[in-house]
């Protein structure tokens, strides 16, 4: 179920909140909006002390204004339920609802993301406002979507989640030594004997800080309560979630997601999500493919190929540590990214700049100075316009990947908690070395998870795969044996899913695909790296290096120093149709393009277009055509050469086939080709 599917237009607005203004605004407010061709905003986010001053009484009468006020002006409404932060009298009369920190330290009143998953009072009172406001406005036909809470996040260390914990475990091991066995407890004394001898894994128990780390002494448990804790939260949207399905069951309903959030297993979370939604803040200094590769995670999590950009930033946040502008035209080009990979909204925070807290000075539609003559007014307002021209047209459009980037977050989890054999190693930033080669070259790539089908794709990249899950091996074996394209790397295949060594050798039960056998890992200190030769050009061997040997696989490339050297670092072996390659250690941008160029090539996957550096193209078909976005990132102008002829959606112009189309610096063009 989509998102302004039904209303057939891109949805364009953000989050308003005019219960913090006087009503003398509200109708300035409207006029603005429409001059900026808004046609959306995300209401009543963080109303809930407004809405329920005690435990009985609920108080609606101002968001009936709103209400009116929204739909007589013809707006659609993304109606929030409120309880991303619960009320003071709440806090203070059900302390049960009170978040415990990883150290012990139970909070007060405060914050936002402020609520314990497992307070009874929260799963008590929040469903039942979301209860109360879904009866109340059920019959606004606006509503185009609800919003559960805000950005869930955070962890709870308290005695109802720790209680919640050892139900949660019963329920996933049955026994008491199935727990023991799956933890490996006989290692330093833990063999528990009974359930309640087992507490929360945090400082005062099984963690402890080094060097600013968090780091675990038992990563069986604590990878457990990161599963647990990211359940628990998940219970609590669904809780809402049921409320409001049982009132309006047609209505979609989300929450906004926050792209490589690592607390929360969010590809578990979209398959109760109606669609996703997310909140894309990129620091100045993220690259366009690190933007791109969180929109792709998001659009592929719910499986719908799709998603809502629910939040940017117009101009500026303020809680990046040095909160610089947006520069003119970038908005405009980040919201359209955004589209190229999928969004079928754009929406903002926030409307209305805010007076007073922390958010005082984060970027808004109207500013402080409540004026239209702004630069970001104008941005909006262009922006607005373009949307309302378009239409449709990219709407329900799909991405046509036949390359797919894994990722996993229990694999996230284990990879970080391990101790050993270096810390310098991060999944993200393995992740993105396969996807940056990738977006590079334009070509366009499903973020999967473990349960996602591999039928579909030619090559598949899975990075650092650590962890294997029960049944992974057999469908990558299936996937490689059927014709497609296994690329792996160091320190993969080591662990089963509670992160028990899978004896006889790494890679585990990749041995056999891959046709190696790793014996040991060389973790180097920075600036020590080793090297190797692929393609003729030397590139660096750095961070892991596996020492393997080849059981069936033939050698690509082999180290060039220490006593290693000479034996293989880069495999490749021929299973079934297909073919799997290793790649056993970490290496330099340069090589990853290099690299990933020629697997691309081999596999018969070419890129959407061939442009400059910094230049992205990207790819969204629908039913009737196709819509080629084309992203110009950098300072200055650009040209590409069209490979056919095109529509100019946004000029209104026909393209020639072997034309030149020139890209004003962070310029943009959808170009449209109808369907043959
Ligand atoms: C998040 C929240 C918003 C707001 C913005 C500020 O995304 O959902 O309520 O706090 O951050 O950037
Ligand atoms: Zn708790």
């Amino acid at each position: 179920m989509g998102y302004g599917k039904h209303v057939k237009k891109i949805l364009y607005g953000g989050d308003y909140n005019p219960e913090q203004w006087p009503e003398e605004v509200w109708q300035e407010d409207m006029r603005m909006m429409k001059k900026a061709h808004i046609n959306m905003v995300t209401l009543n986010v963080f109303s809930w002390a407004a809405l329920q001053p005690d435990e009985d009484t609920y108080d609606f009468a101002k968001l009936d204004k709103i209400m009116e006020l929204v739909r007589e002006n013809g707006l659609q409404a993304c109606m929030a339920t409120s309880t991303g932060a619960h009320p003071a009298w709440m806090a203070k009369r059900h302390p049960d609802i009170l978040r415990t920190e990883n150290n012990g330290m139970k909070r007060k009143f405060g914050g936002r993301h402020n609520s314990c998953p497992n307070s009874p009072s929260y799963r008590k009172y929040a469903p039942r406002l979301a209860k109360e406001l879904v009866r109340r406005y059920k019959d606004y036909d606006n509503i185009a979507a609800w919003h559960v809470s805000n950005e869930f996040g955070g962890e709870c260390y308290c005695e109802n989640c720790g209680k919640a914990f050892r139900e949660w475990l019963k329920e996933k091991y049955g026994t008491i030594e199935e727990v023991n066995r799956c933890y490996n407890t006989s290692f330093w004394s833990h063999t528990f004997y009974d359930w309640d001898e087992i507490v929360l894994p945090n400082f005062l128990s099984e963690h402890f800080d080094y060097d600013g780390r968090n780091v675990t002494m038992f990563q069986g448990i604590s990878l457990d309560y990161r599963r647990f804790m990211s359940d628990s939260i998940l219970e609590c949207f669904r809780l809402e979630y049921d409320v409001l399905k049982r009132e309006m069951p047609d209505t979609p309903v989300t929450t906004n997601l926050m792209g490589f959030y690592k607390e929360l297993d969010y590809q578990k979370w979209g398959k109760y999500m109606d669609f996703v939604s997310w909140d894309s803040y990129p620091m100045p200094d993220n690259t366009p493919a690190e933007t791109a590769l969180n929109h792709d995670l998001m659009r592929g999590i719910g499986g719908q190929d799709s998603f809502v950009l629910m939040e940017q930033t117009p101009s500026v946040t303020n809680w990046h540590p040095c909160c610089r502008l947006k520069r003119p035209g970038v908005m405009r080009l980040l919201s359209y990214q955004a589209a190229a990979h999928g969004a079928d909204a754009v929406q903002f925070f926030q409307i209305r700049r805010t007076v007073g807290a922390c958010e005082k000075f984060h970027g808004a539609v109207i500013d402080h100075a409540g004026r239209e003559d702004t630069r970001v007014f104008r941005e909006v307002t262009q922006l607005g316009e373009e949307l309302e021209r378009l239409g449709d047209v990219f709407l329900d459009g799909r991405t046509p990947a036949e390359t797919a980037v894994l990722f996993d977050w229990d694999n996230w989890w284990a990879v970080e908690y391990s101790a050993g054999p270096s810390v310098r190693m991060k999944y993200l930033d393995a992740v993105s070395d396969y996807y940056t080669a990738l977006h590079s070259q334009n070509i366009p790539v499903d973020i999967i998870g473990v349960e996602e089908d591999l039928d579909r794709y030619k090559v598949v990249f899975a990075p650092l795969l650590y962890m294997t899950k029960e049944g992974y091996d057999e469908k990558l074996r299936r996937f490689a044996a059927n014709g497609g394209t296994l690329v792996t790397t160091y320190f993969s295949g080591i662990v089963d899913e509670h992160d028990l060594v899978l004896p006889g050798g790494y890679p585990g039960k990749l041995k056999d695909i891959l046709g190696i056998w790793v014996e040991e890992q060389d973790a180097l200190p920075e600036g020590e790296a080793n090297a190797f030769v692929y393609g003729g050009e030397e590139y660096p061997a750095d961070i892991l290096c596996d020492i393997l040997h080849l059981q069936g696989a033939g050698c690509v490339s082999t180290y060039q120093k220490d006593f290693y050297q000479g034996t293989p670092v880069i495999t490749v072996n021929t299973y079934g149709k297909g073919k799997a390659w290793y790649v056993g250690t970490r290496s330099s941008r340069g090589f990853y393009q290099t690299f990933v160029n020629d697997i691309i090539r081999e596999a018969g996957i070419r890129g959407v277009m061939e442009t400059p550096e910094g230049v992205e193209a990207a790819v969204r078909e629908t039913e009737k055509g196709a819509v080629l976005f084309l992203l110009n990132h950098n300072e200055k102008e650009e040209e590409v050469i069209l490979e056919k002829e095109y529509r100019d959606l946004l000029e209104n112009t026909a393209c020639h086939s072997q034309g030149r189309m020139v890209l004003p610096p962070k310029g943009v063009k959808l170009l449209w080709t109808e369907k043959q």
